[in-house]
């Protein structure tokens, strides 16, 4: 017998949007990961209705995004492949904080067979706040979960759904926070309705491209460098020496870098650490070029999510 999905799942990691400050009117003073996600759920009116009146929350972690281990990240991904498997599960949202979110909706996009939506979303105040964002964005975020031919790993913030692989963090106190980039978001959300700009993520591209299994203590280590005026090698040479697996480089314009840094990568790279050049720029991606000694990551991911498709790939090529 069929069993028609309903359920949605909220999973908590904590973040902003769990926040408390001992001051209403102060969005910055605040301790992020603070209120369960149980007692965030109850405290928006409607939310309960909006998820049809069969939502189900979890705990999967409490923290200040700036903190999140791999170790969460494995706890969750596990979470989420599991309820994306329960028939009666409709869809997926993630509390999270802001400042990693792009980070962990990159390696769900990677690990995760999202056939349905799994939406991480956050706030910019705390739960505390004359005005918080929190309870908006977790409606609009149910309303992506239970919109019609939803799926795919997308964030919801501030009235807008941005694709996994688009959305990035942009400024550090506006509301309006996130950005799609070049890409573009993927929709809008309009009093509970959701409105696309483009379609969802094709099935074909939810096929995960690694697991993440394994003791996540031990994963590969892929460290971030950033070239920049009078950069040196020192730092590479430093990694190498302390047993990095992968570098991703942050580099000038279309994936420059530094003499003295590219020195030490290549020193690096002869040494078997694998390394991929991103560029430091906020929109676009790295045009590679032929004959280019180090591997651009040219799909415009970024250093932060290159880090997350080199950590797997390593992963990955440890059980070849
Ligand atoms: C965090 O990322 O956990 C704190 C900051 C935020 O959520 O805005």
């Amino acid at each position: 017998m069929q069993v028609a999905a309903q359920k949605i799942v909220v999973l908590g990691t904590g973040g902003t949007i769990a926040g408390t400050a001992g001051d209403a009117s102060d969005n910055i003073g605040y301790t992020a990961a603070q209120v369960g996600v149980e007692q965030l759920l109850e405290a928006v009116p409607g939310l309960a209705k909006a998820a049809g009146d069969a939502m189900v929350a979890e705990q999967i972690a409490q923290v200040d995004s700036k903190d999140m281990e791999h170790a969460i990240w494995q706890r969750l991904a596990a979470r989420c492949a599991a309820h994306l498997a329960d028939p009666q599960v409709r869809g997926i949202v993630i509390t999270h904080g802001t400042d990693t979110l792009e980070e962990t909706a990159w390696f769900l996009r990677l690990v995760l067979d999202a056939h349905k939506p799994v939406v991480l979303t956050c706030a910019m105040r705390p739960a505390t706040a004359l005005a918080p964002d929190g309870p908006q964005n977790l409606l609009d975020a149910v309303a992506v979960a239970t919109a019609a031919g939803a799926r795919g790993v997308v964030a919801v913030a501030a009235g807008t759904v941005h694709g996994a692989h688009q959305v990035r963090k942009v400024h550090p106190y506006r509301v309006d926070a996130f950005d799609s980039g070049d890409g573009g978001p993927l929709g809008w959300v309009e009093e509970g309705a959701v409105r696309l700009a483009r379609d969802w993520p094709a099935p074909e591209a939810l096929h995960p491209q690694g697991g993440a299994a394994g003791d996540a203590a031990h994963w590969p280590r892929v460290e971030i460098v950033l070239s920049h005026a009078a950069a040196s090698g020192r730092m590479v040479d430093l990694l190498l020496a302390d047993g990095v697996d992968g570098l991703v480089v942050a580099a000038t314009g279309n994936g420059t870098v530094h003499q003295a840094l590219e020195a030490a990568l290549l020193r690096a790279q002869a040494a078997g650490v694998a390394v991929r050049v991103t560029s430091r720029c906020p929109l676009g991606r790295v045009l590679p070029r032929p004959g280019d000694a180090l591997q651009a990551e040219a799909e415009g991911l970024g250093a932060m999510k290159t880090r997350v498709s080199l950590l797997l790939e390593l992963l990955a090529a440890r059980r070849a």
